[in-house]
């Protein structure tokens, strides 16, 4: 089973960006930690982040053949982009958007998400274990 995680815009800035609401841990700390859970549980990740807009677009369909699956935390790019709601829709392979916060918790327009009527579900709310707990739920539901 292979799943690839994408990572939008400002998730490379995750350790020093408002650890409030991101935490302390580093993307690549974020990383290692659920390759680890990945190895206890047989699934190959692969892992990517893009501040740009297309760029997210063109690896959510290049993920199309060789990826099972999708964890995505689209970032802000969630509550605006109709372009990452079309690719997910356009592969088709099981999506689930992940974010790190609370995002209904927080600013009314982090409420809407373009993405998760195209996604299989969503987790929100618990820091770094969002991306364990999504990896669970995902390969569960590819078995
Ligand atoms: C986020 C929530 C988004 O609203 C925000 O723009 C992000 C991160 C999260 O992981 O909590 O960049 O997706």
């Amino acid at each position: 089973m292979k799943i690839l995680v994408v990572n939008g815009p400002n998730l490379n800035m995750l350790g020093v960006r408002e650890p409030a609401h991101y935490g302390t841990q580093t993307l690549p700390e974020i990383e290692a930690a659920l390759r680890a859970q990945a190895d206890e549980m047989g699934v190959e990740l692969g892992f990517v982040q893009s501040n740009i807009e297309g760029e997210l677009v063109t690896l959510i369909q290049q993920a199309l053949g060789v990826y099972d699956g999708i964890i995505l935390n689209a970032g802000a790019y969630t509550h605006t982009s109709i372009a990452i709601r079309d690719a997910v829709a356009a592969v088709k392979l099981p999506t689930v958007e992940v974010h790190l916060s609370n995002v209904f918790g927080r600013e009314e327009f982090r409420h809407h998400s373009h993405l998760s009527a195209v996604c299989v579900g969503c987790i929100c709310g618990f820091g770094a274990d969002s991306y364990k707990l999504a990896l669970i739920g995902l390969a569960d539901k590819l078995k």
